[in-house]
């Protein structure tokens, strides 16, 4: 029977408090491949804020159970009593007292479970994924995040004794031959369950928190991938100790468990005590990872960690305030590495990541507010909307409220909210509370969707300075209409020798006002000082003034955006010689060795061809994906022949001396190597040097950097046999290999190269990252080659997503978004997008969450 296709609207609007509340809970959970018996002890209470009510149904969430048995204080649930659906059962109120015990016994099948949601395998190893909804295909259960309770947590592992090591939340309170017990003191929600049981090997290290008090670290991994742990060790300390100096806030159990799954959907899961990563996310070696590897598991670690107090501690009262946990705990994150990195580069890069993803997904059928009002499957909602812009939200809220009142409220926050589900609502109290101000108009950012555009007109006349600001938000679905924000503007009114008139930051809450200085000179405006508002500014800024501040502006980020400008300019405008003030400022920055060379090399790069594609749909123009790919050739060709020389100096005195360290400096350096080696084989058809790093290499990150630069220059065959041969058996390893392929080959050949690649047996598409690193790569990553004008890329890309939604809904769902941005384009590719939508849409059985991504691409 499939009922996902009727699947109903949930809405905020309906919230109710929960009928049954859970005091505690005991799980015996009896593993096998295939019938794994779960028993659940669990003690009910009629909620007191719903008792006045009367009696009511006792309603448990439930999906693919076998229910074997169950009771109410020890006595059968009578037949007639008890009706089960596809999505739970219900005991009909009579048969429900105000206190009891319920004890019910079910059936799963963890090998079977594909889906990646509840108890599954993943090679021989058992684990679960419960957010959101993963817990009821666990045991009947009100499967909500504002029931929370205490869990005892009994394993036994499977009979064969192919999984000695078991582990759940919480603390070890007995085990033996074949047998463990958890308890976890602190009341928490099903969400944050989990359960990991496999042939494991733990790295371990200690912390001593600020009160003195001794956390036992453990990284859990599959044997022979221990060497590989030592970064996410050091970083989840780094992480620890951040979170005590930055926000007060202290490690809160005797164990800290961290566990390397290879098959997993997402990123990583903040289960209270016992983190579950995707092992790309935990394992690195300067081997076999790239300095992004390293930089995302930094960020991954601390994300999941933070989440200990942000999530676990206090936690959601339903789905639709994600927000509450996912975007404070990206803004901590982010704070996290911008101190443990640079924070102008760090910001450079989260805004790169917003545009990429969030502006898409604004700009598209699916935009959606900070906290949506309605889902029909909660797994599509874990957004970048949600967690960047989320992110956002909360960084505007801080530049408004300054950070000492930022963290007095997050105190407050603790110190109120600790134990509790709670809402956006909430959070805004505390803010209020503590800064006395109104912030009704900024609660907007939370319920208004899209990307606000902010015009920007300057006048200057009898030694006035004139700035007038307006802004607009574009409808969105169901959202025609839109209120003005409160936006934090931050600025600076440069003089012509380059020093600061005026800085400072404008609260901008109207649909449009003039702001006045009296100057000596004609100003310089510097506008959206480290992207202080997650908007789109529309200004119109003179070459010369660009170049200026490319120049000479104080602020990193607002510099960095005046050479993306002036290269989407030449990008987007009428093709020609490009600008020589823009080459000849950029060339000026390449040299400067005051720059930081992470800050160098992305003053270097060009924007990547979707924010070229989106920069032109914003003028009402269909961009042609082709078209941009050329150009963004040729003006690489451009630079590098402005570069001259200096590409080759760049390239030799960037050397970084010594065995590979992951560290920032390192990194940046060989960054602007790379970004030298890319002009000097923009000028190379052979590929000399790019062939000789490759081959003299000692560490992947430069491995990468040469072998991309080869196939995006169609060449590199004989590296890319030699890189498979060498890693072979090695699973993350060779997934750099497929999505090398998959985003950089040159569009004539992309699409036979994705599909011969998706003929071998070695693309084991049931796995997310290899399914990710190759149909995922091309449909994302190589827009030139997934758009092809005849249709064949996205006939491709939407014969895998078909394959893989039957068994994985989740994953599939996610990549079938991508397909998001099929009205930015010509009529002809827009029929073909929509023709293989329509194609998706009516399969008959296709999943819950696809089916909603279909349907609102569609609507
Ligand atoms: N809560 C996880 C995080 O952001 C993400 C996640 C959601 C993982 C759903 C798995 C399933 O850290
Ligand atoms: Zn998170």
């Amino acid at each position: 029977m499939r009922t996902d296709a009727h699947a109903p609207t949930i809405r905020l609007a309906d919230y109710r408090l929960p009928d049954y509340l859970v005091e505690s809970v005991e799980l015996t959970l009896r593993l096998h491949p295939t019938a794994t018996r779960v028993n659940a002890r669990v003690r009910f209470y009629r909620n007191p804020a719903r008792a006045d009510e009367g009696a009511a149904d006792l309603r448990l969430d439930g999906r693919g159970l076998t229910l074997v048995s169950a009771t109410i204080d020890g006595v059968p649930v009578p037949q007639n009593a008890l009706t089960e659906d596809s999505e739970g059962l219900t005991v009909a109120a009579a048969h429900v007292p105000s206190a009891f015990v319920w004890e019910a016994e079910t059936e799963i099948s963890p090998e079977t479970n594909t889906a990646l949601e509840g108890l599954y395998m993943s090679r021989g190893m058992y684990c679960t994924q419960c957010e959101a909804q993963g817990f009821r295909k666990i045991t009947f259960w009100p499967d909500r995040p504002d029931v929370m309770t205490t869990f005892r947590v009994r394993i036994e592992g499977p009979a064969d004794g192919s999984a000695p090591v078991l582990l759940s939340n919480g603390n070890l309170v007995g085990s033996g031959e074949g047998w463990a017990e958890w308890q976890d003191p602190w009341a928490k929600p099903s969400y944050l369950f989990a359960l990991v049981a496999g042939d494991l090997r733990a790295v371990e290290d200690h912390f001593t928190t600020a009160s003195g008090r001794d956390v036992l670290l453990q990284i859990w991994v599959r044997p022979g991938d221990e060497p590989r742990c030592a970064y996410a060790m050091d970083a989840l300390k780094r992480s620890m100790r951040w979170d005590e100096e930055t926000y007060g806030r202290e490690y809160d159990l005797d164990r800290f468990m961290i566990v390397a799954v290879d098959d997993f959907n997402m990123g990583a899961m903040e289960n209270k005590g016992l983190n579950i990563f995707n092992s790309r996310f935990v394992l690195a070696s300067p081997e076999t990872a790239t300095d992004a590897d390293y930089k995302s598991i930094e960020t991954i670690i601390a994300h999941e960690y933070f989440h200990n107090w942000t999530g676990n501690r206090i936690t959601c009262r339903d789905w639709f305030q994600l927000c509450l946990k996912e975007g404070l705990t990206v803004f901590r994150d982010q704070q996290f590495s911008a101190d443990e990195r640079s924070a102008g580069v760090k910001r450079i890069e989260d805004v790169l990541r917003l545009r990429a993803t969030q502006f898409r997904e604004d700009a598209g059928p699916l935009a959606h507010p900070v906290r949506p009002t309605e889902y029909i499957e909660i797994n599509n909602f874990y957004t970048a909307t949600v967690y960047e812009k989320g992110a956002e939200v909360i960084g505007m809220l801080r530049r408004l409220v300054g950070p000492e009142v930022y963290r007095k409220a997050l105190d407050l926050y603790f110190e109120r909210h600790d134990g509790q589900a709670c809402t956006i609502e909430d959070w805004l109290r505390v803010f209020e509370n503590v800064s006395g101000r109104d912030l009704s108009q900024f609660a907007r950012w939370y319920s208004q969707a899209g990307t606000p555009r902010l015009k920007a007109e300057t006048d200057w006349a009898d030694g006035k300075f004139t700035l007038r600001l307006s802004q607009t938000t574009p409808p969105t679905p169901g959202q025609p209409e839109k209120a003005p924000l409160v936006l934090p503007v931050a600025f600076g009114l440069l003089g012509s020798d380059g020093s600061t008139l005026e800085a400072g930051l404008l609260e901008f809450s109207e649909a449009e006002r003039a702001f006045g200085w009296e100057l000596p000179e004609r100003p310089v405006l510097s506008l959206l000082r480290g992207f202080s508002a997650p908007v789109i500014v529309e200004h119109e800024i003179t070459p010369a003034d660009r170049a200026f501040l490319l120049a000479h502006d104080s602020d990193s980020f607002t510099r960095w955006e005046a050479g993306r400008s002036f290269a989407l300019a030449e990008l987007t405008g009428p093709e020609g010689e490009p600008d020589p003030a823009y080459l000849a400022a950029l060339v000026a920055v390449a040299d400067d060795p005051a720059l930081d060379p992470a800050y160098r090399a992305l003053l270097l790069s060009l924007p990547s061809e979707d924010e070229v594609m989106a920069q032109i749909a914003a003028v009402g123009r269909a961009p042609d994906p082709l078209e941009v790919w050329r150009r963004r050739r040729a003006l690489e060709t451009a630079v590098a022949r402005a570069l001259g020389d200096r590409a080759r100096a760049l390239y030799d005195s960037n050397v970084v001396p010594g065995p590979y360290t992951p560290d920032a400096d390192a990194a940046g350096r060989r960054a602007l190597r790379g970004r030298a080696l890319a002009a000097l084989t923009a000028l190379d058809p052979a590929g000399s040097v790019a062939r000789a790093q490759y081959a003299s290499a000692d560490n992947m990150t430069e491995r990468m950097t040469a072998l991309s630069l080869l196939v995006s220059r169609g060449l590199g065959k004989k590296e890319l046999a030699a890189f498979h041969s060498e890693w072979r058996h090695d699973r993350l390893v060779i997934d750099k290999w497929f999505t090398v392929q998959a985003a950089l080959t040159p569009p004539e050949t992309a699409v036979e190269t994705v599909e011969a690649l998706s003929r071998r047996e070695d693309f084991d598409w049931r796995n997310p990252n290899r399914f990710r690193s190759l149909i995922g790569a091309f449909a994302s990553g190589n827009p030139a080659g997934f758009h092809r004008a005849d249709g064949s890329g996205y006939r491709l890309v939407v014969d895998w997503l078909i394959r893989l939604d039957s068994l994985n809904p989740q994953t599939t769902a996610r990549l079938a978004s991508l397909l998001g941005t099929w009205r930015m384009f010509d009529p002809g590719r827009q029929a073909l997008m929509k023709a293989e939508l329509e194609r998706l849409a009516a399969r008959p059985d296709l999943s819950r969450d696809t089916g909603e991504i279909v349907g609102r691409l569609l609507r």
